[in-house]
């Protein structure tokens, strides 16, 4: 039997890649033109970088980590996510003061797979580190509202809200284990075990909806500088024309963030609970991992969703032109020509192994080729026949007008 790949896991191959592609190149391009430089950080890390950074008791570190002893007797780790990861990067390289970076990759998560919801999956991110202004959060939130825009999700929103500093954090922690407390007999036994070691958790536990829906919420109880500072961040949303609704329950599940969390939603990807992408502010996570204190924020977007969500994306043909070859002596004339054609920025392609010419052509549609370039007896006058294989017009072009050719059409 042939292998397959591992469950919840998917390979992407043309054409549905291209999709994957445009979404990554938007992503590149808005990177960049927001000033995040590239980071790439190690697929696997310590296994105590998750432990520390993420939180022993969150769901990713309790039942989803992919870990293992390497045959040095290390427990690593595929990382789940990559805000530790750069956050570490960050603190072992002396970087100081403010650092921008964005990173695209796979990360892994063992998870019950469905659609959307992978074993390893892709996300890109943004990461901006060293700056506390709540405009920051505000630039981070509409990185990722102009990825979903520019791949055509244009009905993408923001969920909103707070969760307070940790001071705040502990305060209402002992208000909601108490309402839990009051309720045990109500919840689900997962829920209760929740109470004391981490009750925020049980807020989006779906089979708890009924007692979480009169629970206090987090942003009842902040301080006033945290109060501040999420009004400042919706005030900057609003000023930019991004749609953002408060979500009081919305807790996010990994243990760094403070203040600002945030989740985008679309009529487009209604999968229960889940969301084509997240983040929010995690000024204590340095600290966490033994760091000085480092204000951040920062988000990741699923690829894995976004390429599900997005409207079909009219595909421009892969080549722009495939060099057939009609007779075998010129085979030679034709690789120099296709050397020629990608010298000059052109996407070109030929059959290597001696086909027929009906069976090139068949070659040429099956690669979605814009054109085909015969390269036969006219290349004695430094001729080939073009065919323009969406309308199927033939006509004779010279050998160096070929690539302004292919510009016109
Ligand atoms: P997260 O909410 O765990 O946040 O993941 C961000 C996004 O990754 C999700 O909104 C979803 O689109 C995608 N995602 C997560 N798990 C899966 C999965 N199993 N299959 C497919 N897609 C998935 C983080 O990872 C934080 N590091 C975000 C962040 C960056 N916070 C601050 N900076």
């Amino acid at each position: 039997m042939i292998p397959r790949a591992p469950k919840g896991t998917d390979d992407v191959l043309p054409p549905e890649s291209e999709r994957w592609r445009s979404v990554l190149r938007a992503f590149d391009g808005i990177a960049e033109r927001f000033g995040y430089g590239l980071v790439i950080t190690p697929l696997f890390e310590a296994t105590e970088l998750f432990a520390r950074g993420v939180g022993a008791d969150t769901e990713v570190v309790e039942k989803q980590m992919y870990t293992f002893d390497d045959k040095g007797g290390r427990s690593v780790t595929l990382r789940p996510e990559a805000t530790a990861s750069v956050i570490r990067a960050y603190l072992q390289s002396g970087t100081q003061g403010v650092f921008k970076g964005a990173y695209s990759g796979p990360m892994f998560r063992y998870e019950q797979p469905q659609a959307g919801r992978r074993r390893q999956f892709h996300q890109v991110g943004v990461e901006y580190i060293g700056e506390p202004s709540p405009l920051a959060d505000v630039e981070v939130i509409e990185v990722g509202f102009r990825l979903l825009e520019a791949v055509g999700i244009s009905d993408a929103a923001v969920l909103l809200n707070s969760i307070g500093d940790p001071a705040d954090r502990e305060a209402y922690r002992v208000l909601l284990a108490e309402y839990l407390s009051d309720r045990a007999e109500e919840l689900s036994p997962e829920a209760r075990r929740r109470i004391d070691a981490n009750p925020l958790r049980v807020l989006d536990s779906k089979a708890d909806a009924a007692v979480v829906a009169g629970a206090p919420v987090p942003a009842d109880h902040l301080s006033s500088a945290a109060a501040e500072h999420i009004a400042a961040v919706r005030e900057g949303l609003d000023g930019i024309g991004i749609p953002h609704r408060g979500e009081p329950r919305l807790v996010r599940g990994l243990d760094y963030y403070n203040r600002t969390v945030f989740e985008y939603e679309s009529a487009s990807y209604q999968a229960a609970q889940a969301s084509l992408g997240g983040g929010g502010r995690y000024d204590p996570l340095a600290a966490m991992l033994g760091g000085p204190e480092v204000p951040a924020v920062g988000l990741a977007m699923g690829v894995d969703r976004i390429v599900l969500a997005m409207p079909p994306i009219d595909t421009p043909p892969a080549l722009d032109v495939f060099v057939v070859v009609a007779e075998e002596e010129r085979r030679s004339t034709a690789i120099s020509l296709v050397r020629a054609l990608r010298a000059a920025g052109l996407r070109v392609d030929l059959d290597l192994g001696g086909k027929s010419m009906k069976a090139q052509f068949r070659m040429a549609d099956r690669r979605r080729a814009g054109a085909v370039a015969v390269v036969g007896a006219e290349w004695d006058s430094g001729q080939v026949t073009m065919r323009d294989l969406r309308s199927g017009t033939e006509s004779l072009v010279e050998g160096q007008e070929v690539a302004s050719w292919i510009a016109g059409h």
